[in-house]
This record gives C-alpha cells, structure tokens and sequence, in this order.
C-alpha cells in the first residue's frame, strides 16, 4: 500500500497530550464534546479495548454473527472500520467515527472504541447497553503496540524499544496506562451487569468456544454450520489476505514499515524481551497489579 499522508493534511507525528489525566492524541479528543453527547440506543453494542488487545477481530466476529448471512455485501465492499465505527476517531479530511457511528443504518449498532472506562459517553450506561471488551496480556499488547505505533502516522514515535517498555510502565502512551485500563473495564464489570470481558489469550486457544461464550452474552444462537463458518473466516490468515479487514485501505499506515495484521500470536513478546527485561518489568507488574480475580496468560 502506498500512504498518502500529504493528501491528507496530516502533520507528521502528532504530539502526545495530558487529557484529564490520561496520555492522549488530538485525534482522539477532537471531537470530545460530540463522543461525549452520542446518543446511544439500546441495542447498541460497545466493543472496547486497550490499543492492540484484538479489537478488529471481535468486531469482525461481531458482525459475521450479526451480518453475516442477511448482508454478505458489507464484508465484500465495506471495510471493517467503517462496519464498526471508531467513536472518538476524528482525522482530518475522513468522516469521524461520531458520524459514522450515527449514520450507521444497522441494527444492532456496532461501535468501537479504546476510552479507559471513565471516559465512555453517559448515554451507553443510561440506555443500558452490551459492551464487550477485550483484554490481552501486557507484554504481547505492548510489543503489537510499539509495531503499530512505528507504522501509524496518527501515533507518536515509539522511539526505541527499551524506552518503550519504559514508557509503557509509566502509562505514556496514548489511551495511557494499560493497567488501569484493564483494571477499570474489571472492576466496572462488577457493577455493570452488560460488559462481556474476554481475552484474546482464549480467543487464540479456542476461537469457536469463545465465540460460542460470545452469543450466549448476546442472545443469539447461529446454526453450528455458521458457527464454524464464522470461526474458519476470523482465523488470522483470512483475515490478513482480506482487504476489508487488514486495514490496507486506510492511507495513516504504512505497511513497509509493519503490517497491521503482523503475528497473531500469544508469547511474540519473547522475541522482543531480553531476559532482564521481562525481570524488570514483571517485578513492576506485580506492583500494578493487585487484583487477584484479574489474571493473564503470557503463553498458551
Ligand atoms: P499483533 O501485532 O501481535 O500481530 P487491534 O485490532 O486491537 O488493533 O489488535 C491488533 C492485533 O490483533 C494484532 O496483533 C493483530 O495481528 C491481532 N489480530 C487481529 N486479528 C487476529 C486474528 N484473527 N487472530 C489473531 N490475532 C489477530
């Protein structure tokens, strides 16, 4: 793909930004008062995640669930961002996720985003709406993060990967901290009987079980034939050699830099972790992460 950043009117890199406590980018906080005033609708769903944790493959499982039969068109002509709108997205010169989300013609409305808990419009929790989100274990997330980051133009520079795990240890990094992410989306679970929290780790290890789990949270109830039709489409290979779910239509990335669907994997972070490394940053981790209802796999 060749990027055409230029055409875009997009500066190089955008700066990072303190946004109500939370490091972010202008691209995500544009729009601010418009993402805050969505008007959600009850059947609307909510898929949310820390940058990274397997947001396009839940939305693509969510659609072929939803879509899959009574529109096949939209997974050949439309690509999955704009199927599964990214709420607080506002790029120059593109729709903004906020309009795309309000003219989406479907129902349900499928709506993505990555806000840390406390920042998701009030209308989701008033019109009491399912969110699902998705959690992966941090050092797979960051390691996907920082190859994302080294190829979007709308992401700050990563610079090098040591400074990067540090900089991920102290949350600056757009959309902030991971630990609080993960944790907040936890603990609002508690108290927020519609939030469906998955992990890509079981995702990976048994797609068709999760997906199974997945519409026993919403109610449907697919034939087994397009169950496993749907498991076999999702499977990362079909989704990478897909244009409308690689994301190779959208000029921010450059994919000589890194592909956006790049390993797939869980345990790729022991290719990019020296041994004192990973010490070092699990010995932080303990520290961050006190809930011990809240576990990670780092393998499978
Ligand atoms: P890697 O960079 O580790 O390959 P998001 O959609 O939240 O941006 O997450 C992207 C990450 O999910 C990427 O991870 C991508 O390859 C991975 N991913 C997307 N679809 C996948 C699939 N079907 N199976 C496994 N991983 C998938």
């Amino acid at each position: 793909m060749s990027v055409d950043v230029d055409k875009m009117n997009l500066p190089s890199r955008p700066e990072m930004i303190d946004f109500q406590g939370v490091s972010m980018v202008h691209y995500f906080t544009d729009n601010w008062a418009n993402v805050q005033n969505f008007q959600a609708r009850p059947d609307d769903i909510l898929i949310a995640t820390y940058p990274k944790a397997g947001t396009t493959w839940v939305s693509y499982i969510l659609d072929l669930l939803y879509f899959g039969q009574t529109s096949p068109e939209r997974q050949t002509s439309m690509p999955i961002y704009e199927r599964v709108p990214f709420l607080e997205l506002t790029i120059p010169s593109l729709d903004s996720g906020k309009d795309l989300a309000d003219k989406l013609p479907t129902s349900p409305r499928l709506i993505k985003t990555h806000f840390p808990v406390q920042f998701v419009p009030q209308s989701f929790w008033e019109q009491n709406c399912r969110m699902i989100y998705v959690a992966r274990n941090a050092k797979d997330n960051m390691v996907s993060y920082f190859h994302f980051e080294r190829m979007n133009m709308v992401q700050p520079e990563p610079g090098d990967w040591n400074s990067y795990i540090h900089k991920f240890m102290e949350g600056k990094i757009v959309y902030g901290p991971w630990y609080d992410h993960v944790n907040g989306w936890w603990k609002k679970k508690q108290t927020y009987s519609k939030i469906h929290y998955m992990f890509y780790e079981d995702l990976t290890e048994d797609t068709g079980r999760e997906i199974d789990k997945l519409c026993h949270f919403l109610g449907l109830s697919p034939t087994a034939e397009e169950k496993q039709r749907i498991t076999d489409r999702v499977q990362f290979d079909n989704m990478k050699k897909d244009d409308m779910t690689n994301y190779s239509t959208l000029p921010v990335m450059d994919f000589k830099i890194s592909p956006f669907m790049r390993k797939g994997k869980v345990g790729d972070w022991k290719n990019h972790f020296t041994v004192a490394q990973s010490e070092q940053f699990d010995e932080d981790y303990k520290k961050k992460m006190k809930d011990p209802t809240l576990q990670f796999r780092t393998e499978i």
